[in-house]
């Protein structure tokens, strides 16, 4: 961190909850929302991660996460990667395993919650007995006197998409979130994949620092020297600050989510790294066959 100082970045949002409670559908509507009321390019979407621009002007990165039971390591990686987790609880379902699985998550990564109380529209909501099952499990939101910010919201019928925003970006506030964008990046591979066309396709966030094409960096076991920067609208980009989503092609192979990115200063250096952590998951991936 010789060069530049820490400047306010936006934040890192990680949606969570049980499956079908709506994360992708309130993702959905909240980008419609932003297409609405901003200009032309105030909203991108990629698989996975986009960045919004809320009503207060400031941008939102949003990560989306699955809640299928067995996707629990992307949840965890989800919650590590992130500054706030928006807590999606269905009010006609309530509280179910994956969304105490998402709180402890939370927890774990020391990041704070907001619920988002969805699916208000249906005749069968019950957002005080959502508000009351939470409080089980140590959450307590402000209309219940305690301090989770809360909000009820409709993905279908659209209601309160910007109250949500606001809440982020008031929460986002009281964190004070800076990066240094004057310095090599690094970041985390959100998924990774093996293009037919594209080769090794890597979406990463950057964290800290500015990526920029022809960086070398290395990922996990992989590295390669940055071919394009892809943005959340499918748009090519000389570099990507902290706390954007980007593509990355160029991997010689692909690495795996939740790999650490770093920029490094040689092909040379680049290629040691990646031998020695190749060569250091044989050696793990041995031990576990003779146990
Ligand atoms: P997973 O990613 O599989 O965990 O699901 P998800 O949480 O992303 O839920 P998804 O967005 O796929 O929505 C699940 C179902 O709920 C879909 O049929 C949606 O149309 C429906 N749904 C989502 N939000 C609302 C809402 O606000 N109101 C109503 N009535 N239905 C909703
Ligand atoms: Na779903
Ligand atoms: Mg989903």
């Amino acid at each position: 961190d010789v060069e530049g100082e820490a400047v306010p970045r936006p934040p890192v949002v990680t949606i969570m909850g049980h499956v079908d409670h709506g994360k992708t559908s309130l993702l959905d509507a909240i980008r419609h929302t932003a297409v609405v009321k901003g200009e032309a390019g105030g909203i991108t979407q990629h698989i996975g991660a986009y960045q919004v621009t809320s009503p207060l002007g400031g941008k939102i990165t949003f990560i989306d996460t699955p809640g299928h039971a067995a996707f629990t390591a992307m949840r965890q990686r989800g919650a590590r990667a992130t500054d706030i987790v928006v807590l999606v609880v269905a009010a006609d379902d309530g509280v179910m395993p994956q969304t105490a699985e998402a709180i402890n998550h939370a927890r774990a990564a020391g990041v704070p919650i907001i619920v988002a109380i969805n699916k208000i529209d249906k005749p069968d909501a019950k957002p005080d007995k959502v508000r009351s099952e939470l409080l089980q499990y140590e959450i307590q939101v402000e209309s219940l006197g305690g301090e989770t910010l809360e909000v009820e919201v409709s993905a279908k019928e659209k209601l309160n998409l910007d109250k949500l925003l606001e809440i982020i970006q008031l929460q986002s506030e009281i964190l004070d979130l800076k990066a240094n964008p004057d310095r090599p990046a690094e970041g985390i591979v959100i998924e990774a994949k093996l293009d037919r066309g594209r080769g090794p396709v890597a979406t990463v966030l950057v964290q800290r620092g500015t990526l920029k094409q022809s960086d070398i960096v290395v990922a996990g076991s992989e590295w390669g020297r940055v071919r394009a920067l892809i943005d959340d609208q499918g748009d090519t980009v000389p570099e990507a600050g902290p706390s954007t989503p980007v593509e990355i092609l160029g991997f010689n192979g692909a690495p795996e989510a939740g790999d650490r990115l770093a920029v490094v200063e040689n092909e040379a250096r680049a290629r040691e790294i990646a031998d020695y952590r190749t060569r250091q998951k044989r050696e793990q991936a041995a031990a576990r066959a003779t146990v």
